[in-house]
């Protein structure tokens, strides 16, 4: 026995002497920062008044997001000259290439995160030259009629395993849902008992109609509204003070996303075209570093393609975050040549978020560690090759 533990120590004394870790690619692939609600039709949910947001526009960044994200911006840098892949100058695509998804929340989050980053450098926002770009547009893909069914059942199988009764009571008293003119004119006033419509449709977003999707579209701009900083009374109108709170409608919107985005099928049909994009980068192409500004669509199938183990975030009561970023690292051992891939949900807090806290080195975001779970770990780590592998599986149909 005291063997075995000396045997350990050893390997261990020597594994930490014998490594010299260098970082030398990063892929950053973010969700776009704090934006307007995107339901038009939140009015028809609740008798109350909604507050009432500077910018009109449904699903625009605004500028307390902007604000947000140009520290997550201000930081990313400090981080990435600190490791050594960038250094005082203006990067060139080489060392640093951003790519974006079209919409307006998207382009504006990856300039506000480059203006702050890199002021006066003059970097190029890429984007695709079709209004719909099909590498961030979480759309099904899958033509045949077995897909679609296999998809549905794994859907419903989600759906039927998730727990929101009391979820659910709490939120139409929020609302004082029964008040709503959507219960008085469409006579559905039970979010326990009415139903959820299941949708899968080729070229289609996977979605769901009912109580689950009112609750989501509701609980999406309470959240909004609290990042946005508005007075804790105007927030879901002061009926969610504390974490337990916020905890049990959350998972309202957990169980939104889990049906439409965490289902194997659904996950890897969604999220090929980002992931050839990805590993195309990772790959083939040496951009050191590259940010890509997208939805929590991509960030959840992704996750879930990419099979990453479950993992809670800290002071957050998202799953994906407004300008969270998932962060995907090439370490390199300089003295055995190995790589490693290391992956890390880099986000702020919530009080960060509603706060407007500057980031830095000395007051980072937050770093969550996610590990693969179709990886053969070695000492804590997945090899570069097997992550490549991984990422090769997902390719084929
Ligand atoms: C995307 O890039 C093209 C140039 O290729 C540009 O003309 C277009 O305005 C950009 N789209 C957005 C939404 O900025
Ligand atoms: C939730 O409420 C419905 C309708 O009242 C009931 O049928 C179901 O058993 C409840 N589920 C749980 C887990 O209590
Ligand atoms: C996806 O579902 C799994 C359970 O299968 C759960 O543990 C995980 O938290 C979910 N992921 C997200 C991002 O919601
Ligand atoms: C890697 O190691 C070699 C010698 O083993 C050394 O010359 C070189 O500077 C190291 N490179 C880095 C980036 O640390
Ligand atoms: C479509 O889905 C079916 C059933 O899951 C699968 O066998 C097939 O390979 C998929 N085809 C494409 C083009 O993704």
């Amino acid at each position: 026995m005291l063997l075995v533990i000396l045997l350990v120590l050893i390997s261990v004394i020597q594994g930490d002497c014998e490594q010299d870790f260098k970082l030398q690619q990063v892929l950053i692939l973010s969700r776009h920062n704090v934006r307007t609600p995107l339901s038009k039709n939140l009015a028809n949910f609740t008798p109350k008044s909604w507050p009432s947001w500077k910018e009109k526009k449904s699903g625009y960044l605004t500028a307390k997001g902007a604000l947000l994200e140009g520290f997550m911006g201000e930081y990313f840098k400090q981080w990435l000259q600190n490791e050594g892949l960038l250094d005082d100058a203006c990067p060139n695509e080489n060392s640093f290439f951003v790519y974006a998804n079209t919409a307006q929340r998207t382009m504006a989050s990856a300039y506000a995160f480059v203006d702050k980053a890199f002021p006066n450098c003059d970097i190029k926002i890429h984007n695709s030259s079709v209004t719909t770009d099909p590498i961030f547009n979480p759309v099904i893909h899958n033509r045949s009629a077995i897909f679609r069914q296999e998809a549905i059942e794994e859907m419903q199988t989600l759906l039927k395993s998730l727990h929101l009764n009391n979820s659910y009571r709490d939120l139409e008293d929020i609302l004082d849902y029964k008040q709503s003119e959507y219960c008085l004119l469409e006579g559905k006033c039970d979010f326990i008992t009415d139903k959820n419509k299941i949708f899968v449709n080729v070229g289609l977003k996977p979605n769901l109609e009912g109580p689950l999707k009112i609750s989501k579209s509701v609980i999406d701009s309470f959240i909004m509204e609290n990042y946005e900083g508005f007075p804790l009374k105007e927030v879901a109108w002061g009926q969610l003070i504390n974490t337990k709170q916020w905890d049990l409608v959350l998972e309202l919107s957990k169980g939104y996303h889990s049906t439409i985005f965490n289902t194997t099928l659904i996950a890897r049909d969604l999220a090929r075209p980002l992931l050839k994009y990805m590993r195309d980068i990772l790959v083939n192409k040496h951009h050191r570093t590259t940010l890509l500004m997208g939805h929590d669509a991509n960030i959840y199938t992704v996750l879930k393609a990419l099979d990453i183990m479950p993992y809670s975030l800290k002071n957050q009561y998202e799953m994906t975050p407004a300008g969270g970023k998932l962060v995907f690292q090439r370490w390199v051992d300089n003295i055995s040549g190995q790589g490693y891939v290391k992956i890390d949900y880099v986000y702020q807090a919530t009080e960060q978020m509603r706060q407007g806290k500057s980031l830095s080195l000395k007051n980072p975001p937050e770093f969550t560690p996610l590990k693969l779970g179709g990886c053969k770990y070695v000492n804590g780590l997945c090899p570069w090759d097997e992550f490549v592998q991984l990422l090769d599986n997902l390719m084929e149909a």
